[in-house]
């Protein structure tokens, strides 16, 4: 009979690291939520990120296929320790391989991928925000209170 999963996959599946939550009104927290529209899978990944710009607690939860699960196990030990940098470079490819997934899974792994990277956008987003709350004089125009038509 064919083994559908490699024993990695296999050993994330029943063991997977860092599941849960993070508080998602945290303002160090940044959140993930995505989904593989070809199987409805759907995973969210949570990051704690440092003054220093350091993941320092990942957690995940993953409603989905073995190789999804196992793939954001996977990327949640991988960017833990990691700047936002390092963890945004992290590619699919990368997990795919280390967990031996065959092409038809290469989507889960893309999962992960996408999911580091909503949550460092989310950060990003929320500490954006932050950063121009506390600034005095109030925050630059944007495009849409801009005048039209620049000064000459
Ligand atoms: Fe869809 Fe794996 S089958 S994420």
């Amino acid at each position: 009979q064919k083994r559908m999963y490699h024993e990695k996959v296999i050993d994330h599946y029943e063991n997977p690291r860092n599941v849960g939550n993070l508080p998602k009104g945290d303002q160090d927290v940044g959140t993930g939520l995505v989904g593989a529209p070809a199987c409805g899978d759907v995973m969210k990944l949570q990051i704690r990120v440092g003054e220093d710009g350091v993941i320092s607690e990942v957690k995940f939860k993953t409603f989905g296929c073995g190789s999804a699960i196992a793939s954001s196990s996977y990327m949640t030990e991988r960017v833990k320790g990691m700047t936002l940098e390092q963890a945004g470079a992290v590619k699919n490819t990368e997990i795919a391989k280390e967990l031996c997934l065959p092409p038809v899974k290469l989507h889960c792994s893309l999962l992960a991928e996408d999911a580091i990277k909503s949550a460092i956008k989310d950060y990003q987003t929320k500490r954006a925000k932050r950063l121009s709350a506390g600034q005095t004089p109030p925050p630059q125009p944007t495009l849409e209170t801009s005048p039209a038509v620049a000064p000459a």
